[in-house]
């Protein structure tokens, strides 16, 4: 991620003080990078020589930072990537106001590109990711959400932009339609996983290894696939401490709460879930032939259903 870096830190600049402490803040903080690192393995795989996927990584990890500031003033959260958030340390007000920085900084460097399809692929996604926190701050507090509901809040708010990542290393590698819709494919599954092992870390993970608080999700009533699961199959007793829980918060009863997912076998479940959509990811680019960046781009989709972090 050297040259990526290299971009980002050149493009965070500005003469507005608040504005580089607030995004040196995060992007400093790390952060798995593996947005940008899609992209870059997507244009390797298909041979790209040109000079542009670095910009799109960099393009593709403002976009992402920008949604985590956003993300974090929404669900009040304190701790992302083992610090304090931005909006714990500079304020919900300085969190918004750098994510729109961030946000409109990406579409600068997208016009700098002067790519029609590009600029299209990427407005698509951040419009997307937005439909999608909207769609979940709609259904907070809603137990009665379904999987299949549940499944299209993730995709929008978090596996379009793997989707978006991936996509884009075709296009400027410049390969025929079924090619770049196999390997969206592959990142759509991918950001699936990712999430559902994500909600399946608010559970069951360890702080210190995911750098965030454990049981947000269900402090905020937000019904996640462990949860619904449980709801589902638990006894009516089990399902009635879990609804009352997302109705009308259940941080008290997260260890309680915590058992039924497991007696439920749901924390099995969800991983099942984000291992089908792995497999389904890896299929999606079988046709690819061998390289380093293929081997790359197929441990990603392990590492997204097995990570703890
Ligand atoms: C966090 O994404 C937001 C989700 C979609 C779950 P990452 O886990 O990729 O965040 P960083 O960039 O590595 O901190
Ligand atoms: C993250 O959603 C998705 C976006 C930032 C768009 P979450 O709220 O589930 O992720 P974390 O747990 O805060 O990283
Ligand atoms: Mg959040
Ligand atoms: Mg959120």
């Amino acid at each position: 991620m050297g040259f990526t870096d290299d971009v980002i830190r050149e493009k965070l600049h500005s003469p507005v003080a608040l504005i580089r402490q607030v995004s040196e803040y995060i992007i400093n903080s790390g952060g798995k990078r593996l947005r940008p690192a899609l992209v870059i393995l997507s244009a390797g795989a298909f041979g790209y020589s040109g000079k542009y996927h670095h910009n799109l990584a960099a393009i593709v990890e403002f976009i992402h930072t920008a949604t985590l500031l956003h993300d974090d003033v929404v669900d009040a959260s304190e701790l992302r990537r083992n610090r304090a958030t931005a909006n714990a340390i500079f304020g919900n007000a300085a969190s918004v106001l750098v994510g729109d920085f961030l946000y409109s900084r990406a579409f600068q460097m997208m016009v700098e590109i002067d790519n029609m399809r590009i600029m299209q692929i990427l407005a698509d996604a951040t419009n997307i990711i937005a439909e999608g926190e909207v769609l979940q701050l709609l259904n907070c507090r809603n137990s009665n959400i379904s999987e299949k509901n549940y499944l299209e809040i993730i995709r929008y708010k978090t596996a379009k932009l793997f989707e978006a990542a991936t996509r884009l290393g075709a296009v400027i590698s410049n390969v025929n339609s079924e090619e770049e819709e196999a390997i969206a494919v592959y990142g759509m599954r991918i950001g699936t996983a990712f999430q559902l092992i994500d909600d399946l870390l608010d559970y069951s993970g360890n702080c210190d290894h995911t750098g965030k608080n454990l049981g947000d999700d269900l402090t905020e009533g937000k019904a996640t696939l462990p949860l619904i699961y449980a709801m589902e199959t638990g006894s009516s007793e089990q399902s009635a401490v879990i609804r009352n829980a997302i109705e009308n918060g259940g941080e008290k009863n997260f260890y309680e709460i915590l058992q039924i997912i497991q007696l439920t076998g749901a924390l099995d479940y969800t991983k099942r879930q984000a291992e089908i959509e792995s497999e389904i990811a890896s299929k999606a680019i079988s046709f690819l032939s061998n390289s380093e960046h293929k081997k790359h781009l197929l441990q990603l989709a392990i590492f997204s259903v097995t990570r703890n972090y």
